[in-house]
């Protein structure tokens, strides 16, 4: 049996060192990975900072992960020993330390992890997981937007679709969501920096708009009027965004629902005084492990990707070799980054 090592930080937003980690004990719905590539979101900033879902020190970082299936749980028979995969490893589990992807070796439900196909690296696919299931809780949920689920053919696309706005179209959360949404047959209007226009549109935006002019809500309300609303995805955590995109739903028409992706408990992050007739709703990404989203999603996920439908977005831009660059990644991840995600190799 090989042996684990993971990049341990003994105290919140101290140093990591690389050292000697259990190797994880699988319950049956669960797969243990050899992670070939990690990458990194803003929730490992707030892990390593503030202590954010670690139950004790020293803790290891780390939500997305690709690399090759070592084990399966018993009730685990989608998978084996050997497939190359993509999953959001389980940070759920209560009695277990080392529960990021910042180690050689970390367990993922079965319901959170997808085969990758051969022609996608564990570089570009790691920069999907915990971005995907993000978006797809906000647009897919019944208690969400409750979106058509994405399908194989990008010309399904019509031009009397509804339009969904997705606020935040350059984040790797924005990303994901333009691409499902369009893949699910809507037209996709967005926000960005006027640097990341060209890269909202390749990623199929039909409408991009720059969140720094000041005209923003007037352009996007000018622009779309005329169109019928899918709802709104506020894919950026901002009392600003929240407000603007409340707005737009306000008086635009079609479904007046803002879907954020703060988590329930953060609901006194939603701003006072917003529009009655708009609804807000939240987020948690891995709920939809095993609903009515996430099943469907992660077998969606591979034949995407084998299509071309779903490409690995933002690009990885490679940190660093071995467990040795997690802390150089999450401090460059605490700087914040632009249509980019931020990837440490295993060799
Ligand atoms: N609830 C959950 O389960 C859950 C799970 C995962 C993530 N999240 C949250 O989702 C959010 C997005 O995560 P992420 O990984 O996608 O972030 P990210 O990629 O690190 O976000 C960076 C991007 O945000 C864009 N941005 C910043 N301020 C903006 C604004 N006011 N309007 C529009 N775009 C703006 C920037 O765009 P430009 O560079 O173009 O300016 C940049 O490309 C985070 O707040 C994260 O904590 C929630």
């Amino acid at each position: 049996m090989p042996t684990n090592q993971a990049a341990w930080f003994h105290s919140n937003g101290g140093p990591f060192t690389v050292g000697d980690a259990p190797m994880p004990q699988l319950a049956g719905d669960e797969i243990l990975i050899c992670s070939h590539a990690i990458a990194f979101n803003p929730a490992d900033v707030a892990v390593w900072k503030s202590g954010l879902f670690t139950t004790s020190l020293p803790a290891t970082v780390g939500c997305d992960v690709a690399g090759v299936i070592a084990a399966v749980g018993h009730s685990t028979t989608k998978f084996q020993v050997g497939d190359r995969v993509l999953a959001v490893p389980n940070w759920s589990a209560e009695d277990r330390v080392n529960k990021g992807s910042g180690q050689l070796y970390c367990a993922a439900f079965k319901g959170l992890t997808a085969k990758l196909p051969e022609a996608v690296s564990f570089t570009d696919g790691c920069v999907l997981p915990l971005a995907l299931c993000t978006a797809a809780s906000s647009l897919f949920q019944k208690g969400n937007l409750g979106l058509p689920l994405p399908g194989l053919d990008l010309n399904a696309s019509k031009s009397e679709a509804k339009v969904l706005l997705v606020w935040g179209g350059s984040s790797s959360v924005g990303s994901c969501a333009i691409q499902m949404a369009r893949a699910a047959g809507l037209v996709v209007a967005t926000t960005c920096s006027a640097r990341n226009s060209e890269y909202c549109k390749d990623l199929g935006a039909a409408y991009v708009f720059d969140y720094t002019s000041s005209t923003v809500v007037e352009d996007i309300v000018h622009q779309l009027e005329e169109k019928e609303l899918a709802g709104v995805f506020t894919a950026i955590i901002s009392a600003e965004s929240i407000t603007q995109s409340a707005e737009i739903a306000h008086r635009l028409h079609g479904n007046k629902h803002v879907a954020t992706v703060i988590p329930p408990m953060g609901s006194s992050q939603i701003p006072g005084g917003l529009p009655e007739d708009v609804q807000i709703s939240f987020c948690w990404s891995t709920h939809i492990k095993d609903d009515e989203v996430g099943p469907p999603l992660f077998t969606w996920i591979t034949e995407a990707l084998a299509k071309g439908v779903l490409r690995c977005k933002p690009n990885a831009k490679v940190v660093g070799r071995g467990l040795e660059a997690v802390q150089q990644a999450v401090e460059r991840m605490e700087k914040g980054v632009s249509a980019t995600k931020l990837v440490v190799e295993i060799p």
